[in-house]
């Protein structure tokens, strides 16, 4: 037990978080973004490292901060970046989070000069990201990998082929029916799958939240 009297449950455990949105360049004074706070990210690496984790914190930009020490935070900018640093500890990882709400797609080329304004039209090409998730569930070896997902139709569906598809051991639906759940809010309902089954919860506050899904993995791995 902490001083907090909080059992340490995940003592000696590597957890990889990846949280907030990322940033793809357009020029040097734009680029292309989302609404993601890197709340539940962040909430998620104070909680298990409170359960006595080691974790690593990869996140976009995002004006939340760390308070726990054994929080070893890492801030990216673009998607490119922040695959770059989860390989740098995918290996070593026990438990690997995907919070972060990754740009499916960036600018083909970064102008070098600010754009000027000059046609009524302006196209910009994008190229697809790389999958982070994917690419840790591809190179997946004794990590248990989650994932969310953020969907607007067939929810539940979406979700589980999601998991299938990435090859992960859990994945998170956040659920948008409710006004209060998702980017931007302290709040978020979540339904919770697994390869064998669901579980759904209340609206409740990201640290709550937080703390059910690290008591679904530690279930889960302790199985
Ligand atoms: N993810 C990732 N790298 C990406 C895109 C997504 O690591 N380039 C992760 C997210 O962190 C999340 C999960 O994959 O854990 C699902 O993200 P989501 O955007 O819901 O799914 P996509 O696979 O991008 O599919 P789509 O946006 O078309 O629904
Ligand atoms: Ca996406």
């Amino acid at each position: 037990f902490s001083s907090a009297g909080r059992k340490r449950s995940l003592e000696g455990k590597m957890v990889l978080i990846t949280a907030g949105p990322t940033y793809e360049a357009i020029d040097p004074v734009r680029f292309i973004g989302n609404h993601s706070s890197g709340k539940m990210g962040y909430s998620l690496a104070e909680e298990a490292a409170e359960r006595g984790a080691k974790v690593i914190l990869v996140s976009g930009p995002s004006g939340m901060v760390v308070k726990h020490p054994s929080i070893e935070l890492y801030r990216v900018t673009s998607a490119k970046e922040m695959m770059a640093k989860v390989f740098e500890f995918y290996e070593h990882t026990d438990i690997g989070i995907a919070s972060a709400a990754v740009a499916d797609y960036a600018p083909r080329e970064v102008a070098k000069e600010k754009i000027k304004k000059k046609d009524e039209h302006l196209t910009i090409e994008l190229v697809k990201n790389p999958d982070i998730l994917k690419t840790m569930g591809e190179q997946k070896r004794h990590q248990f990998l989650v994932g969310f997902a953020l969907e607007t139709e067939n929810e539940e569906e979406n979700a589980q082929a999601k998991m299938q598809k990435k090859n992960l051991d859990m994945i998170v639906l956040n659920s948008l029916r409710d006004k209060g759940a998702g980017f931007r809010n302290d709040t978020n309902r979540i339904k919770i799958f697994t390869p064998a089954g669901k579980k759904e919860f209340a609206l409740k506050s990201k640290e709550e939240v937080a703390r059910d899904i690290l008591d679904c993995i530690e279930a889960e791995i302790l199985k």
